[in-house]
């Protein structure tokens, strides 16, 4: 009877010890992410613009805020609006009315382009009504922005803006779509020639031909040579899109494909008819589990550096993220060499492993800002922020602050003042980013390449990672070295200076 007792008593204490543990990880939780945050909030230093004052409830409201493990604001997600909490602006008088929404999503950079682009059309409007007087209520003209924002898988958001211009001089308001869509990890907006290859544009346009022609009232004026033009598979067509996990959506504004009464009109391209055009797979990126390749022999490998030969930097920005930038740390671990990698802030409290990994295969870990922000929009304080956040973060996680900074965009002039550190560009840019091609970059990092140059990739995309298992046996084979960007100030015999900017080192 007594061990009985005692055997419940025992799991009692244990449930309640189980309980006490979730709750004080749940309560740890919000208190870091409550403060990432706000460190993002701090990070942001642009001006809102004199037309601007925020509606007061909506900055209420925009304090009720949660978010998620990414770090994004979410308020109240909804099925349009599944990211960012609403900025909103409203004014009415008795000649003109506004009320403008956009989102903020809690990235610097993103936040910035979305609210000059809602800044701009509100400045727009009110200069076009400046002078403007309404005879009465009826007469005044008005503009409305609106927005559905898309997040897709945990590597692209997608906003679509709304424009409405009322106006006594129309029948129907005049409507206008604008879309953006962003790769969350870099914060760079892209277009629909970064996410698609092969015939896809011919696929849009059957897409778009297909959709108008299931539609008794569209179809009838399909033949309108005006028309057809704005729906030929050709890229200018097809700027206004965004990704969503259902699939890929195209829009057009009104009287583009279509007699103006229809509207703005949306075509939706479901993703598994989308998926075979797509590069950089958004509908599958969410937390895919890393798998080391298999072992390899590898042909060639580095020995001891020998100042007196050859040598060249390869360096890696705006990760770190886990597959890709482990696939490149396998190849360098392979070869028994070291690269540098110019980490964002932002991603390193995702991929805190893959940033240790680094560190101690004696990478050198370089600072790419926090939330790659354009420096030159900043004042000192904001720059300063950039820099030092990162190097906080690095601190807690690898024990050591980054030496080196690279400067987002490769910005310099005025603000390198404000940035303490040696700053490191690049001779030789593969333009990675914008092919997303292993054989290009390839040819990029291999050909011509010069004693001391310094070669710029990003070890965000699976295809750097896959021509850097190229790249590196091939530069050794032709001679080179391939050292971090430590190393090669140390047998270049050179001290890195603040504030300097250095290109490459030659001999
Ligand atoms: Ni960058």
């Amino acid at each position: 009877m007594k061990t009985n007792y005692m055997k419940k008593k025992f799991i009692f204490k244990s449930i309640c010890f189980i309980i006490m543990l979730c709750l004080l990880i749940i309560i740890e939780k919000k208190i870091k992410y409550s403060n990432f945050i706000t460190a993002l909030h701090q990070t942001d230093d642009a001006e809102q613009g004199d037309v601007l004052h925020y509606d007061t409830a909506a900055k209420q409201d925009a304090s009720q805020f949660s978010v998620s493990l990414s770090g994004f604001y979410f308020d109240n997600p909804t099925e349009t609006k599944q990211i960012g909490r609403t900025i909103s602006i409203t004014d009415s008088n008795s000649n003109i009315f506004y009320s403008i929404n956009y989102p903020e999503i809690g990235i610097p950079y993103i936040d910035e382009v979305l609210r000059n682009d809602a800044q701009s059309e509100l400045s727009k409007f009110l200069s076009g009504a400046s002078g403007y007087t309404a005879d009465n209520d009826s007469m005044r003209i008005g503009l409305t922005v609106d927005y559905c924002a898309y997040l897709t898988g945990d590597s692209l958001i997608s906003i679509v803006f709304n424009i409405i211009y009322d106006s006594p001089e129309y029948t129907n308001p005049l409507q206008a779509v604008r879309t953006h869509t962003f790769l969350l990890c870099t914060g760079r907006e892209v277009k629909i020639s970064t996410l698609l290859s092969g015939d896809y544009l011919k696929y849009l346009s059957d897409s778009v031909k297909g959709y108008l022609a299931s539609d008794p009232a569209l179809s009838q004026n399909m033949d309108d040579s005006a028309f057809l033009e704005k729906y030929e598979p050709n890229e200018d067509n097809f700027k206004s899109f965004a990704f969503s996990k259902s699939g890929l959506t195209l829009y057009f504004d009104p009287y583009t494909i279509a007699p103006g009464e229809y509207g703005i009109i949306s075509i939706p391209i479901n993703s598994a008819d989308i998926l075979p055009f797509i590069i950089y797979d958004p509908f599958k990126e969410s937390n895919i589990p890393y798998t080391p390749p298999a072992e390899t022999t590898p042909p060639v490998i580095q020995s001891g550096i020998d100042p007196s030969k050859p040598m060249v930097a390869l360096t890696f920005d705006d990760g770190p993220r886990a597959e890709s930038t482990n696939r490149i740390l396998d190849v360098l671990e392979n070869y028994n060499c070291h690269a540098t990698f110019f980490v964002v802030g932002y991603n390193l409290s995702k991929y805190p492993d893959t940033v240790k990994r680094a560190a101690q295969m004696n990478c050198d870990i370089g600072n790419h800002s926090f939330g790659h922000a354009k420096l030159s929009t900043l004042n000192k304080k904001g720059i300063k922020a950039q820099f030092s956040k990162t190097n906080d973060i690095l601190k807690k996680l690898i024990d050591k602050k980054a030496q080196f900074v690279r400067t987002p965009y490769g910005q310099t002039g005025n603000i390198l003042k404000h940035v303490n550190y040696p700053v490191i560009l690049w001779n030789v840019d593969t333009l990675d980013w914008k092919t997303l091609n292993a054989k290009k970059v390839i040819k990029a990092a291999t050909k011509n390449i010069k004693d001391g140059d310094i070669i710029l990739m990003h070890d965000i995309y699976n295809s750097t990672a896959e021509a850097v298992e190229t790249i590196v046996p091939k530069l050794i084979s032709q001679g080179f070295q391939i050292v971090s960007i430590s190393e090669l100030f140390e047998y270049r015999n050179v001290t890195p200076k603040k504030h300097k900017v250095y290109f490459n080192l030659e001999p």
